[in-house]
């Protein structure tokens, strides 16, 4: 069985209906401030398995808004936890393109492995509104076709998503092993 680190429930709750099962380690782990989300995955594994001695995964993801030069990005957390949803939609105010995707980077280790790293992305938009309250973070305000991910059923969000993409990556290689 997987151990996935991380502290967010909705993160585990896709995963595991992705991986079926899995547990959630909640021991939180250093995210360094750095300019990508592989080099925020791996620095945070180093510190995680040389604690854990088990097959254990994380994930480190982002909002990418394509008129913002990428912003929030590797910024994502810390842009939600300050300016939040109703902060982006201001800095979308009057912007005709709002293409964005997100971005998901796992990481996989077990003893006597090398680290394996997956990623997946989502193409979408940022709505004028949000809507919806499924899902997290920056669900209700990113748009894929005409409905925004706070829309969507977890079942469908887990086949879309820059998440399943990344770790149903690592499952077939965990699976073709
Ligand atoms: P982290 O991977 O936990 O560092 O996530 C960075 C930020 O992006 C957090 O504020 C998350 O809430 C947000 N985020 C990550 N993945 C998703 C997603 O699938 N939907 C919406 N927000 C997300």
């Amino acid at each position: 069985m997987i151990s996935f680190v991380t502290s967010n429930k909705g993160k585990f709750a896709e995963a595991r209906g992705i991986f079926g099962d899995l547990e959630q380690k909640d021991i939180g782990y250093t995210e360094i401030q750095a300019d990508t989300l592989e080099e925020v995955a791996i620095f945070g594994m180093k510190e995680v398995s040389s604690r854990l001695q088990v097959p254990v995964m994380l994930e480190d993801a982002g909002l990418f808004i394509e008129a913002l030069q990428g912003f929030p990005g590797v910024y994502s957390a810390y842009v939600q936890k300050t300016i939040g949803n109703d902060g982006i939609l201001r800095l979308m105010e009057g912007v005709v393109d709002r293409r964005a995707f997100f971005k998901s980077v796992v990481v996989y280790a077990e003893p006597g492995l090398e680290p394996q790293m997956f990623k997946g992305i989502v193409q979408g938009r940022i709505g004028y509104e949000a809507r919806g309250s499924l899902g997290f973070g920056y669900d209700p305000v990113f748009y894929v076709d005409e409905r925004s991910l706070g829309e969507t059923e977890i079942e469908e969000k887990n086949r879309i998503s820059h998440r399943a993409a990344s770790m149903l990556a690592l499952k077939e290689w965990l699976d073709s092993r």
